[in-house]
């Protein structure tokens, strides 16, 4: 039971019609484990995410095959009322814009103590002094006074943390971050992971952290998936994964994070962009933007070979 993971998608493939967007995912979360989810963005991990939420917009997508394994229970299986039973109470999610999470006509007060008293039997005055607990948690500096203010009157970081205090109002087993920090500066970026960590430390809570700067990733997560085009090119711990990039994708992504250049240098982008999925090149879709192709690598799809170190590349760096 201790190595039982408590999310696993399982060879997991989503499409569009008969476009698929997402292709043969494995991934698998255990327990008090934060896992990265990376790759620029159109790579499918947002499409994921939601995936495991049961958000999909389906129709038009579809998951086609494979399986999502939560504590249990098969969800892409699961009716809706037991779905809505787990959103929220077993698996929360934040995403990157929290001004179109929070609604902008209820104070933060009425909407933490609504979300309290949807999943919580208590009073009034139990859920206002949760709240007010739950924004001294997430490190809200005058949590009575926060309580009585509205959205607007926030910063971005402060509503992040108020999402995050949302989020944990139901002691999710599961938190899934979607960009959380994209849209804050670099300082307040650091301080929402180090909140984001020291919880999911204190409640042994599971986090799937995902965004497109692998930078993000190299402090926080335990194992980091790297994601192209739908697919995991590369999988493995994350100290591993820094140390020893195998993917040309993984390794061009890396050459993008600020700490690994000289101070002022501009970053190298990695030259062209995410091809659209029903425009997927042959062969393993990033050829086309890879320095490295052969001949081999237009034709056959690499399969994610390796044990702990997985990696889908025909000419991997060694
Ligand atoms: N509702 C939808 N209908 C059709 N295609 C979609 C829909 N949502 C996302 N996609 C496509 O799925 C791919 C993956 O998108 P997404 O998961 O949002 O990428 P990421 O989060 O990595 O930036 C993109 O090519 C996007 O255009
Ligand atoms: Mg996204």
């Amino acid at each position: 039971m201790q190595n039982e993971a408590l999310l696993g998608l399982e060879n997991l493939s989503i499409h569009v019609g008969k476009v698929p967007i997402i292709e043969a995912v494995s991934l698998d979360i255990r327990a008090g484990e934060m896992v990265g989810l990376v790759g620029e963005s159109g790579s499918g991990k947002s499409v994921t995410a939601l995936s495991v939420m049961r958000l999909l917009a389906e129709p038009p997508m579809k998951i086609a095959s494979g399986s999502i394994r939560f504590d249990g229970h098969e969800l892409t299986s699961m009716n809706e009322t037991d779905l809505r039973a787990l959103r929220g109470e077993e698996i929360a999610m934040i995403f990157q814009e929290p001004m179109t999470s929070l609604n902008p006509v209820f104070t933060i007060g009425q909407q933490i103590r609504e979300m309290i008293r949807l999943h919580r039997d208590v009073s009034k005055r139990q859920a206002d002094q949760q709240a007010e607990q739950l924004l001294a948690r997430v490190g809200i500096p005058s949590p009575a006074t926060t309580l009585r203010r509205y959205p607007h009157q926030l910063s971005g970081g402060q509503r992040q943390r108020v999402m995050i205090a949302i989020a944990l109002a139901c002691e999710p087993k599961l938190l899934i971050a979607d960009e959380p920090t994209t849209a804050l500066d670099v300082t307040i970026q650091a301080q929402i992971l180090d909140l984001i960590d020291r919880l999911r430390q204190e409640t042994a809570m599971a986090v799937l952290l995902i965004t497109h700067d692998l930078g993000v990733v190299s402090q926080h997560c335990d194992r980091v998936a790297v994601m192209y085009l739908g697919r995991i090119v590369e999988y493995a711990a994350a100290d591993e994964l820094f140390a020893n990039p195998r993917h040309r994708y993984t390794e061009a992504l890396m050459r993008t994070i600020p700490s690994t250049n000289a101070p002022g240098d501009r970053l190298p982008a990695i030259a062209g962009t995410v091809p659209q999925p029903a425009n997927r090149p042959s062969g393993c879709a990033f050829h086309p933007r890879c320095a490295a192709a052969t001949a081999r690598c237009a034709q056959d799809i690499p399969p994610l070979e390796g044990d702990t170190h997985k990696t889908a590349c025909w000419n991997p760096v060694t």
